[in-house]
């Protein structure tokens, strides 16, 4: 029988090979069944090509077997390629102007018919296409995006090896890690009723190795988050993960710029344009209600509070300016023809980010302006917004009014939101920048105190000592962001690096000395030792290839990843386990009832 040792990859001929005799081996995609001579598209990884099973070629017994195949059986052919009549050229395949006469051919396996289509054309369930993940990723796209991830995780290694970083790999079964989602545990069968934590960075490690002297780290690190999922978040997911000794913000920017510089250069043929602009956190919230602004598209924030003044007449406004918030207003330029039902949509939407409702004010094209507070409207009020906001007819202003936190995060995602309904996103673009000197604090209403915004290891301006006591909101860390179209891909900050600094802040986020000690003890007394000045970043490596694939989910370009509720609908994970491992591990389970049945 014919060996199933190939020679050539079937979406690699050209007419280059036009005479040769070559040895192919792959999947059927399809057949067409002629009656005197049968067509077969034969697939592998790099793409398809016809075979032509024709008896005066092949002998009756090799044409037989063409005549059975099906799709996704596994087939092994020797066969010369010869060029196509014109009049048979395909232009849809990129081998089309070839095909390959089958001289001898071996059928190396059967395949059932397959719950989906091996075709990018067919939209399939992404439900089934989890189950049957394996037949999905033989998609070309799915290939394509597979291998593209890969070729970026080398351009990182090049890059970084390249600048002097060594690679070093970090525990998985760890400790607690403080990025604010839960942890994913692991029970110790050596010691009962404790647990290791899966990371959900290598935060504390990388530190330590710094505090070691490795001066340059960089770990591809996997990292676990028991958080709920979304398009953006996947529980497990990969980081590039940095850090470096005795630096500033300028050199971790100048690294992690050269390693995107060589990833766009090799994966998307750009020349991004360095440094990257950069950003600081007040002016991103200020003009897109966002700390990872989409800045493709315009209809920026205006702040409209001074020029209202608050004696509008209309009580949303001036009750949200008398009680300390604002009234804030985007344009959305040319869409003055939104439907009744549009809008009302848009006012749904709002709501999710706690605004209490949508006004909104209509130029029409006719020159009049109408108004969701028409009471309220009085020709003052209508000019003091025309000017501000620039609008002319055929516009229609949104506005917020409430806390500023909130207004902000209203008109933010709804801008995002108006833009993506409406097409005004060049997706050409890839507007990639550093947001700086976000807030070292945040509030937290759920625990109802001043927590960390990035994580308690990060530094801040020795200018901002001043507020610290008084006016926490005003403490700039001295943490960063890398944005692109929307999303954040990397975080990172220069670290405190001294244990009395560390104190502090442990102190200052309300961590009393016993809690700081029990959960990152070991740290505060690394920094006993000598710890370098010292910082970092990590960007994730799926957010990176889902934007460079243009994907709309990080499933798209992980090979196995979790469905909407942290499960894989393959494996069947998370799963039961039997009695007996329980007991070894001393667990007994307390489920409600209807779980346990
Ligand atoms: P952070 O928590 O911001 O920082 O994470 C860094 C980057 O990792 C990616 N990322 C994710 N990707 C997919 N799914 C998730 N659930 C997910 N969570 C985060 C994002 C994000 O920008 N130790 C710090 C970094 C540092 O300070 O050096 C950290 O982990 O792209
Ligand atoms: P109403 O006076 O309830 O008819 O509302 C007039 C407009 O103000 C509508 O567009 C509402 O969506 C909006 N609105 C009403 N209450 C609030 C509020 N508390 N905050 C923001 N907008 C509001």
């Amino acid at each position: 029988m014919l060996s199933h040792k190939r020679d050539h990859y079937c979406g690699l001929l050209t007419e280059k090979n036009v005479g040769e005799t070559v040895h192919l081996s792959g999947w059927v995609q399809r057949t067409r069944d002629l009656g005197g001579v049968v067509f077969v598209w034969l697939r592998d990884r790099e793409g398809l090509v016809q075979l032509v099973f024709d008896s005066d070629v092949c002998g009756a017994e090799n044409f037989e077997l063409g005549r059975s195949l099906r799709g996704e059986y596994v087939l092994t052919v020797v066969g010369e390629v010869r060029a196509r009549d014109e009049s048979a050229v395909n232009r849809d395949l990129a081998t089309g102007t070839i095909e390959v006469f089958v001289k001898e051919a071996a059928l190396l396996n059967k395949s059932e018919t397959p719950p989906i289509y091996i075709d990018d054309k067919v939209d399939e369930n992404e439900l089934v296409r989890l189950k049957y993940r394996y037949l999905d990723l033989r998609r070309p796209s799915m290939q394509e995006k597979l291998r593209l991830r890969s070729k970026v995780v080398n351009c990182i290694r090049y890059a970084l090896d390249e600048s002097g970083f060594t690679e070093v790999e970090t525990p998985i079964l760890s400790k607690s890690t403080p990025e604010g989602a839960r942890d994913f545990l692991v029970p110790s069968r050596l010691h009962p009723g404790t647990f290791y934590a899966l990371p959900q960075s290598p935060q504390i490690y990388k530190q330590l190795l710094m505090l070691a002297g490795f001066d340059k780290y960089y770990q591809i690190a996997r990292c676990f988050r028991d958080e709920d999922n979304r398009a953006d978040r996947q529980p497990e997911f990969t980081q590039c993960d940095i850090e470096m000794s005795f630096i500033d913000e300028e050199d971790i920017y100048a690294v992690v710029e050269k390693v995107f510089a060589r990833i766009f250069k090799e994966i998307k043929g750009v020349d991004l344009t360095l440094p990257l602009p950069r950003m600081p956190w007040i002016e991103a919230m200020e003009r897109f209600g966002s700390d990872k602004p989409d800045t493709r598209f315009g209809m920026e924030l205006v702040d409209l509070t001074g020029v209202l003044g608050g004696d509008t007449g209309f009580v949303v406004f001036d009750g949200a300016i008398e009680a300390g918030g604002r009234v804030e207003a985007i344009n959305a330029k040319g869409l003055a023809g939104m439907t009744r039902k549009e809008i009302d949509s848009c006012a749904e939407f709002v709501k999710t980010y706690r605004a209490k409702g949508l006004p909104y004010m209509t130029f029409t094209a006719d020159g009049n302006v109408k108004s969701s507070f028409n009471k309220f409207l009085t020709p003052e009020l209508i000019e003091k917004v025309r000017s501000a906001m620039r609008a002319e007819p055929g516009d229609i202003v949104f506005f917020g009014a409430d806390r500023k936190a909130v207004v902000w995060q209203a008109l933010g995602a709804l801008r995002c939101e108006l833009a993506r309904r409406h097409d005004l996103i060049d997706h050409s673009l890839y507007n990639l920048f550093w947001v700086t000197e976000f807030p070292l604090f945040e509030y937290s209403e759920e625990e109802g105190r001043w927590v960390a915004a990035h994580h308690p290891f990060t530094s801040w301006y020795a200018e901002d000592n001043v507020y610290l006591d008084t006016d926490k909101e005003k403490v700039r860390s001295r943490a960063y962001d890398l944005v692109m179209n929307g999303i954040e891909l990397a975080s990172g900050s220069i670290r405190i690096h001294r244990a009395d600094m560390q104190a502090q802040m442990f102190d200052m986020i309300g961590l009393s000395h016993e809690e700081a000690h029990h959960r990152f003890g070991f740290l505060l007394d690394a920094f006993k030792y000598g710890a370098p000045p010292h910082g970092g970043l990590a960007f994730g490596i799926d957010r990176l290839v889902m934007l460079l694939t243009d994907s709309d989910s990080l499933r798209d370009v992980i090979a196995f990843p979790k469905a909407n509720s942290a499960n894989c609908l393959m494996m069947e994970t998370p799963a039961d386990v039997r009695p007996d491992q329980l007991e070894t591990l001393k667990i007994k389970l307390d489920l409600p009832e209807e779980e346990n049945a």
